[in-house]
């Protein structure tokens, strides 16, 4: 993300600076920017319950271990995130504003939910995440082939989402979370990322019409295309998102294929 700071702060334009979509088109674009938005909050929330969960493990265990490890990684997402958003502020786009609702929401649920139940919400997000990024990650997958600090950042954060998916489920079965409790957070999880996420994309897209970055008439072809070219893609996704209804032995089974 470093290049592309440099970049923005270098233009005697930089206040309104607007790099071409690096991610082939806008909507695919404002998909993943939409997405990078709940990403320092969500990762704080999960780094948080990830940390207490593990206390009720013996320390010296391989989960507490990998409890450790996932807790290193998401914070150099977090990290990297930070800057990305940051990123898309300098360009005119309201993260900051978005950013600030995710945390009040998030903070809420923190102090209103036994930990069991925030791990539920963890593991859901950590699901809804992995699956997605082994769809961004495929070939003819939902991420650019052109290699950009963005796609760079996506690729690394994808592979490690992909990789460190099961610590969550994991601790679920350690604390003997029950299954109607996972899937009632997945639920309600998986609204509230849709949600966030076509709120976050809704407003990106809308502001670049009204500045003229892209017509109406493009964006509407850029979601036809994403419709109908990326049938597979969005196949793959309904059916990972459907894998969490399985017992978490057979889940995980499905994630190692
Ligand atoms: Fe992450
Ligand atoms: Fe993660």
């Amino acid at each position: 993300m470093d290049s592309i700071r440099q970049q923005a702060t270098d233009r005697p334009d930089a206040g309104i600076w607007i790099e071409p979509f690096w991610n082939d088109t806008p909507i695919k674009t404002y998909l993943f920017d939409a997405f990078s938005v709940l990403l320092p909050a969500g990762e704080q929330f999960v780094i948080s319950v990830v940390e207490s969960s593990a206390l009720r493990l013996p320390p010296t265990s391989t989960l507490a271990e990998q409890s450790r490890r996932f807790v290193a990684e998401e914070r150099a997402h977090q990290r990297a995130h930070r800057l990305y958003n940051q990123q898309l502020e300098k360009q005119g786009f309201e993260v900051r504003k978005y950013e600030h609702g995710i945390e009040k929401d998030l903070d809420a649920l923190r102090s209103k939910l036994s930990l069991n139940a925030q791990l539920s919400l963890a593991a859901a997000f950590e699901h809804v995440t992995a699956v997605t990024s082994r769809i961004a990650l495929r070939d003819g997958g939902l991420l650019s082939t052109r290699v950009s600090p963005q796609t760079r950042l996506w690729r690394w954060h994808c592979a490690e989402e992909v990789a460190h998916q099961h610590v969550t489920t994991d601790l679920l079965q350690a604390l003997g979370v029950p299954y109607w409790q996972r899937i009632l957070y997945f639920l309600a999880a998986s609204a509230l990322m849709s949600f966030d996420v076509l709120r976050h994309l809704y407003g990106f897209a809308r502001l670049d019409i009204a500045r003229g970055r892209v017509s109406a008439k493009r964006m509407r072809q850029a979601t036809g295309r994403l419709l109908l070219r990326d049938g597979a893609n969005l196949a793959l996704l309904a059916a990972g998102w459907a894998a969490y209804f399985l017992p978490l032995k057979a889940l995980a089974a499905a994630d190692c294929q």
